[in-house]
Order: C-alpha cells, then sequence, then structure tokens
C-alpha cells in the first residue's frame, strides 16, 4: 500500500498519519520531520534548508527528492508506505511517479485532506509538538495531561518556529500556488481521494480507513 497525505498547512496531515500507519503497518514519511531533524543536528542538509522552514518557503525540488530517494530505499519501505507533505510541487510528483516506475509500482491512492483556511490559522498556532517523539498536541482541541509534558514520553512539549501567524499565512499561500495543482494532477490520475478534514480527528480517520480500505477490495 503506497499512499500520499495531501493537504494545506494544519490539515491533519500529522495527526492521521500517525493513525494510518498504526493501523495499515506502513511507516508515515514526513519530509517536514526529516528537515527538521536535520535543522536540530545541523547537518549539511540542515543547514542549507533552515531559512526555507523558518520563512515558511518551499525547500528546492532537488534537495527534496535527494532525501526522498535516501527514505525510499530504506527496507522498512518494502510494503509500501504513507507519505506526508511530499510532493508538494508537480516536478515532485512527477519524479515520484518515475521513481515508482522503475521500481515496477506504483500509487494506492492520494487522500486529500480539505480544510478552510481560517480553521488553519487556528489550528497552528495553537499546536504543540513533542520534542522527542514528534506527537502533535493544541492548546485548545488536544491539550496534553500534565502542562508542557508529552503524555506519551515525558518529553518536552515546543512550539514550531513557523508556527507564528504571519508564517502560517505565507505556508498557506504557498501551498495555494504550488501544492494545490497537485489535487487536479491525482485527479486526472484517477488517486485522489477527498475527505473532509473540519470534522473532529476520530471522525477524518474513520472517514480515510473506509477509503483506504474500499480502494484496497476494489
Ligand atoms: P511540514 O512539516 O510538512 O508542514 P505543513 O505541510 O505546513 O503541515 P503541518 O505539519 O503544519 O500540518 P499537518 O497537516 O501535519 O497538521 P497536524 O496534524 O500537525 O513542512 C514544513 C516545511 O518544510 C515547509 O514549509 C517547507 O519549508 C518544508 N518542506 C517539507 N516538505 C517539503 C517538500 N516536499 N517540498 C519542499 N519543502 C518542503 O495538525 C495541526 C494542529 O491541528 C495540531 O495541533 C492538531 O492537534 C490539530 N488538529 C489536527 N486535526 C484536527 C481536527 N480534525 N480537528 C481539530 N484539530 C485538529
Ligand atoms: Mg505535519
Ligand atoms: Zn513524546
Amino acid at each position: 500500500m503506497r499512499l500520499i497525505l495531501l493537504g494545506p498547512p494544519g490539515a491533519g496531515k500529522g495527526t492521521q498519519a500517525a493513525r494510518i500507519g498504526a493501523e495499515f503497518g506502513i511507516p508515515p514519511i514526513s519530509t517536514g520531520d526529516m528537515f527538521r531533524e536535520a535543522i536540530k543536528l545541523q547537518t549539511e542538509l540542515g543547514k542549507k534548508v533552515e531559512k526555507y522552514l523558518s520563512s515558511g518557503e518551499l525547500v528546492p525540488d532537488d534537495l527534496v527528492l535527494g532525501i526522498v530517494a535516501e527514505r525510499l530505499a530504506q527496507p522498512d519501505t518494502a510494503g509500501g508506505f504513507l507519505l506526508d507533505g511530499f510532493p508538494r510541487t508537480v516536478p515532485q510528483a512527477q519524479a515520484l511517479d518515475g521513481y515508482l516506475a522503475e521500481k515496477g509500482q506504483s500509487l494506492t491512492a492520494v487522500i486529500e485532506i480539505a480544510v478552510d483556511p481560517e480553521i488553519l490559522v487556528a489550528r497552528l498556532s495553537g499546536r504543540r509538538i513533542c520534542q522527542n517523539c514528534g506527537a502533535v498536541y493544541h492548546v485548545v482541541t488536544k491539550k496534553e495531561q500534565e502542562t508542557g509534558v508529552c503524555d506519551l514520553c515525558r518529553g518536552q512539549l515546543i512550539q514550531r518556529e513557523d508556527d507564528y501567524e504571519a508564517t502560517v499565512r505565507n505556508r498557506l499561500a504557498v501551498y495555494a500556488r504550488q501544492t494545490a495543482p497537485l489535487i487536479q494532477y491525482y485527479h486526472e490520475a484517477g488517486l485522489l481521494m477527498r475527505v473532509d478534514g473540519a470534522k473532529p480527528i476520530a471522525d477524518v480517520y474513520r472517514e480515510i480507513e473506509r477509503g483506504i480500505r474500499n480502494r484496497v477490495e476494489q
């Protein structure tokens, strides 16, 4: 099973990816998480991409394609994968198609999580992330039990640098301009499945799960 989660910043890609990955036994792969890890470790890649993440601009395609090809070559993707935040441009989507075709593989489905931009600003400015395990919280809609401490691993919760309002608005504009064309791209390929991401987390998950099962049974 090879899946893509597509949707604007704050749509709930990371939240749903963790659940889908656990349920279907496939690794969730977030290019954003990989870049943030590289920045934290100050690797060569991390130093190159830092300015793009902090301003909410896209990392250049060649840098993105390099880390994705490396990640998809890992043995844990043999049974499938779930991409979160990749592809984000038409050239990235074309490169992925080429990469899979070379291995005689194809995508199972592309799940678009659609949410109104006004809701996204509120979601992202209230988001908190576990510095240790990456679990996602929200100050209003998904509060941790003990303030500032991860329920799962007791790591410290932090706010992402790109979650300040001005940067969030830029990320939404970048999505509309550079990533939204992929909706048409995957619709034409007969792969697109759209879910309403404004519903509660558990309802969105149920809708995605049902959609995936329908597709696999076809
Ligand atoms: P990335 O890390 O991919 O960020 P993003 O797309 O902006 O998405 P987010 O992680 O902000 O949102 P999400 O959809 O995962 O939502 P979440 O589940 O956390 O990319 C970051 C940066 O890296 C980019 O700006 C770019 O610079 C670079 N980059 C990455 N990939 C790239 C690529 N392929 N090409 C070029 N550059 C790339 O949920 C958000 C909040 O809402 C949480 O608090 C959550 O609890 C809450 N929530 C979730 N679902 C619901 C719900 N249904 N109801 C209420 N609250 C909800
Ligand atoms: Mg995310
Ligand atoms: Zn944690």
